[in-house]
């Protein structure tokens, strides 16, 4: 293989720029060629592309976000857009594309692959939601990020005796919710997986109060239902006989920015190098990962099929913790 690609897509997050540079530098090394396509598969659509180099990649290791840019692409999710696509890639020289990003990405990189082009998945998203690896890039970051804002939220909670929900992101995954929870030192953690009664929720709060905590701290999944509206809404109407204040953060698109951490930083760069590699010795429709504390290939459809699961035992050891 002489010329690759590389592109993000899908959410942002935190070690996009390390990985697209280890991608760039490692398929330098192999003599390989590679062109960095822009805003993920909308640009590939689109024919938005530019050469990189060893130099074009450099200053970016600490930078948040994606130099090249990325978007979600409905326009490539018909045939016609991925042939457009393909055209682009043929009229460009590229013969392989690392793909970085989550579950989306890795659907558009497994039709590429179904068409014969050949494509690897490198996994990056905050919400750790993917098959194929333990942790996706980013999470480490968004973690931390999350747990700083825990812990200013928790100082003006207990000045004020509060209670308040932490909504954080994960889509339908409670991963960064959980593990913030414990890391954190919430009261309650409300997740997707687990069933919580409202009045369940509710009288574990009093009871933190009735312990002799000063504050009582809800980590909310976005994807919990009924959602973080609904909890304050039950706890607001019953404000006189629970006895507390709440208030409500939502955290939003602040995971998803920033210079991201040690962790992410040389996950992002083993996991862009293994996929240059990849690319280069000639394999094809699978994900590059870190699956227990080895770097492993999954193919894209396994991957796709086998999203992580929750850990549970997390969730018990939360619940302990929650004294
Ligand atoms: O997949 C990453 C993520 O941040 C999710 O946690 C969240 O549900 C979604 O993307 C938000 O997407 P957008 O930035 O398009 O609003």
């Amino acid at each position: 293989m002489k010329r690759i690609g590389v592109l993000t897509s899908g959410g942002d997050g935190p070690g996009l720029n390390p990985c697209i540079r280890a991608v760039t530098r490692k398929a330098l090394s192999l003599g390989m060629e590679v062109c960095g396509i822009k805003r993920g598969f909308a640009g590939l659509v689109d024919g938005e592309m530019v050469d990189l180099n060893a130099r074009s990649v450099g200053g970016i290791l600490g930078q948040g976000g994606t130099f090249l840019g990325t978007a979600r692409a409905p326009e490539f999710k018909t045939l016609k857009g991925q042939r457009e696509a393909l055209r682009n890639l043929n009229e460009a020289l590229i013969e392989g594309l690392a793909v970085i990003g989550g579950n989306g990405s890795f659907g558009g990189a497994l039709a590429l692959h179904k068409l014969g082009f050949p494509v690897v998945g490198v996994p990056a998203t905050i919400d750790n939601d993917v098959g194929g690896t333990d942790i996706a890039i980013g999470v480490d970051t968004a973690l931390n990020t999350i747990l700083e804002a825990v812990d200013k939220i928790k100082d003006t909670a207990s000045s004020h005796q509060r209670a308040f929900l932490i909504e954080v992101m994960g889509r339908d995954c409670g991963y960064l919710a959980l593990k913030s929870g414990v890391a954190g030192g919430a009261e309650a953690v409300l997740i997707p997986e687990v069933e919580t009664p409202l009045e369940d929720l509710a009288q574990k709060m009093v009871d933190a109060y009735v312990r002799g905590k000063s504050h009582c701290i809800v980590i909310v999944a976005e994807g919990y239902k009924p959602g973080t509206l609904a909890v304050v809404q039950y706890l607001e109407e019953r404000r006189e006989e629970l006895g507390f204040d709440v208030r409500v953060t939502v955290l939003g698109h602040v995971q998803r920015g920033g210079r991201s951490s040690a962790f992410d930083r040389l996950l992002a760069t083993q996991l862009g190098a293994a996929a240059a590699q990849v690319l280069y010795d000639g394999e094809s429709g699978c994900v590059v990962g870190l699956v227990g504390n080895q770097f492993t290939l999954t193919p894209l459809e396994e991957a796709l099929a086998h999203p992580p699961q929750i850990d549970l035992g997390l969730y018990e050891v939360a619940r302990v913790m929650e004294r």
